[in-house]
């Protein structure tokens, strides 16, 4: 245990695990099984990279890697030229694919839809001259707000074919989010659905698109020439004349001619919003060439992709990072197969994705911790029910893996044997950076173990000097990495501030990490979420982590609330399991008061443990610790936009309030 929280370091506790070497088997056939792909890559990272990014097609080869002479806005392949949708496309079309698989897509009510590569392609060269009639070209803003349906993939490629650059906003956000983000990259064509299944209804999306062109916005003149509708739900919608079309009337004046044209390597892809610690989203901005490079090469690397006979299943929404590069760019650039479904895990009933597993084939799985605690809180009487032995690899991201769910998604989903990558990245950072190679990799349940081949990753002090092994730190990146953010959309100087003021040179991800004796990475959660208790720095993700290791325990949230004596005290929330004999709610608050102490030291004893029937999450999943914090410190709850539904955190308020 080390304790130097005086200088500076955060304080860091290991949880003592096991570790798992790939088989033999797994070993053998792994797409990378030599390790000095590590060093190679780190002698001369950009010829790396440059090799990784031959693999696809260019319609001029570029002469030139990497410019990094006007930092920290880099160019990758800059005088290159490609059409990204033609690398997901055409180019498997021209090898013979055309018959594959895509999209196995599959409706929450149940319809489906099977749409191979040549189909796609030829869709979407269609939407791609339907937008161009609509008077969409190199350098134009589409919005998309659909739900998970195969036209999502579609205007996505389409929109990339013409050089365009997208901004996808998740569906579950509100007319006021939705009105900013497409004043904010001054969208010219919104592409949304009457609706989309969730949880067994329509969940209307063109309603809030008409709310958000009506608002006020921000003075400028709106920017939205056509709103696009798929009918995908048959609802009754409104339409106002000639600022909105039927996907399906436009679409059926145009053929699938359509030749595509290189673009530059640094045209804008897409932006994407993500909020940042102030109340303005951040238009995260990535470009081509590199951002294609490094998702297509991780896709095949870590998930360790064999195209012919894999079948993937991403399970995240196309509205988030995720979405695009592990849904659409990376598995298409590489001809994959890939599950793709609607709606939510329970309906429905909690059998859903097995069954879905069940009846694909599914080989490779990826989902968040989150959902695999949701699922081990039902209990594994479900997923029993089904045939999963098509599993061969799992992933995991979003946010750590405590090793309790860890061992449970092996167990129980990976039926003992199938590897887990723990993936971390950052819609900042495009595509995973840090991530176990299968073949190669000693799995260590909780850490997300090394850097990818190519990526100079390091943890750092305050004043920006690396950390010893075992000591907490910062985590940094030191090279510029070809899927990086390339500014934030519009706004260059806040690009600076919020992610290379603190240390100059290094990108400064958020996140606070630890490097074990072995060399292994383990994140420690947002910088934001490390506690400060009677100086000493705790982490919120290892608290939480030894929470869910007690067998009672199904899920916890950790938050530092200011105390008057230890400047924070740890405040923790647990779900219990629901089968699970229950103690009293005292006896069970005392008995994981010890155990925390038990596992990480008396120091990261909770001050109060509340058992909780649900805890507050986004719709994306995220547990929305800020506002638990709020509630352990009797302040009133801030907003709550971003929130799946606010009953939860009512409920824990007026608990918390009682026992006061
Ligand atoms: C967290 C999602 C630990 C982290 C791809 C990061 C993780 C933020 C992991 C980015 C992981 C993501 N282990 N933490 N495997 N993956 N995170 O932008 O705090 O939605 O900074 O990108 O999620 O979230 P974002």
């Amino acid at each position: 245990m080390s304790s130097a929280a005086h200088d500076g370091t955060i304080e860091s506790h290991s949880l003592e695990v096991e570790t798992y070497p790939p088989s033999a088997e797994f070993a053998e056939q792994a797409n990378v099984h030599d390790s000095s792909v590590y060093w190679r890559a780190a002698e001369d990272h950009e010829a790396y990279w440059a090799s990784r990014a031959r693999d696809l097609q260019w319609t001029k080869p570029f002469t030139e890697v990497l410019d990094w002479s006007n930092p920290p806005f880099a160019k990758w392949f800059q005088d290159g030229e490609l059409n990204v949708a033609a690398n997901c496309l055409d180019r498997h079309i021209a090898a013979g694919l055309a018959d594959r698989v895509a999209i196995h897509w599959e409706g929450e009510p149940g319809d489906t839809r099977t749409i191979t590569y040549g189909e796609l392609t030829h869709e979407v060269k269609r939407a791609a001259n339907m937008l161009t009639a609509l008077g969409i070209t190199q350098g134009d803003r589409v919005a998309i707000y659909l739900p998970m349906i195969p036209e999502a993939v579609i205007s996505m490629l389409a929109v990339a074919r013409l050089g365009a650059t997208h901004s996808v906003v998740f569906g579950g956000f509100s007319a006021d989010s939705l009105r900013s983000r497409i004043d904010d990259a001054e969208a010219k064509i919104v592409i949304t659905a009457d609706g989309g299944y969730r949880k067994g209804r329509v969940s209307q999306l063109k309603p809030t698109v008409d709310e958000a062109l009506a608002l006020e916005g921000n003075g400028s003149p709106l920017s939205v020439e056509h709103v696009l509708v798929v009918d995908r739900c048959g609802s009754e919608v409104a339409m106002q004349p000639r600022r909105d079309l039927w996907w399906h009337e436009e679409i059926s004046a145009f053929d699938g001619e359509h030749t595509a044209k290189g673009f530059p390597a640094e045209n804008p892809l897409f932006i994407l919003y993500t909020s940042g610690t102030t109340g303005k989203p951040k238009g995260i901005l990535h470009t081509s060439g590199g951002y294609l490079t490094q998702v297509t090469a991780t896709h095949n690397d870590v998930f360790d992709l064999k195209p012919e006979t894999d079948v993937f299943w991403c399970t995240a929404d196309v509205g988030w990072v995720t979405g695009h590069s592990y849904i659409v760019y990376g598995p298409l650039a590489n001809g994959a197969t890939q599950v793709m479904y609607e709606g939510t895990p329970d309906t429905p009933d909690w059998g859903r994705w097995w069954q879905l597993i069940e009846k694909y084939g599914v080989t490779i799985f990826y989902t968040a911790p989150t959902a695999i605690r949701a699922c081990m809180k039902v209990g594994r009487q479900v997923p029993e029910q089904y045939d999963l032995s098509s599993i061969r690899l799992l992933g995991s991201v979003g946010e750590p893996i405590n090793p309790e769910a860890w061992r449970w998604y092996r167990e129980v989903i990976g039926a003992g044997k199938a590897p887990i990558v723990d993936t971390w990245w950052q819609t900042e950072t495009g595509a995973i950076m840090v991530a176990p190679l299968p073949g190669l990799t000693r799995l260590k349940p909780g850490s997300a173990q090394v850097a990818q081949p190519g990526i100079d990753l390091n943890v750092v002090d305050e004043a920006g000097n690396r950390v010893d092994p075992g000591q907490g730190g910062l985590l940094t990146i030191r090279k510029p990495w070809p899927a990086m953010v390339r500014t934030i959309w519009g706004d260059d100087q806040r690009f600076i501030d919020t992610y290379w003021e603190k240390f100059g040179d290094q990108y400064f991800a958020g996140d606070g990490a630890r490097v074990d004796k072995d060399g292994d990475v383990w994140l420690l959660g947002r910088v934001d979420d490390v506690m400060n208790v009677s100086g000493h720095r705790l982490s919120t993700t290892e608290i939480e982590s030894a929470l869910v290791e007690h067998h009672a325990v199904a899920e916890a949230a950790v938050v530092g609330a200011d105390d008057e004596t230890t400047g924070q005290a740890v405040v923790s929330f647990c779900v219990m399991k629901s089968q699970q004999e229950l103690l009293s709610a005292d006896d069970a608050e005392a008995a994981l008061k010890k155990h925390v102490a038990d596992t990480i030291g008396a120091i990261a004893r909770p001050r109060n443990i509340y058992i909780v029937s649900e805890l507050p999450k986004t719709r994306s999943g995220k547990i929305m610790r800020r506002l638990l914090k709020q509630v352990a410190e009797g302040k009133e709850v801030g907003d709550t936009t971003t929130l799946a539904d606010t009953v939860a955190i009512t409920m824990i308020q007026q608990q918390v309030n009682t026992t006061r």
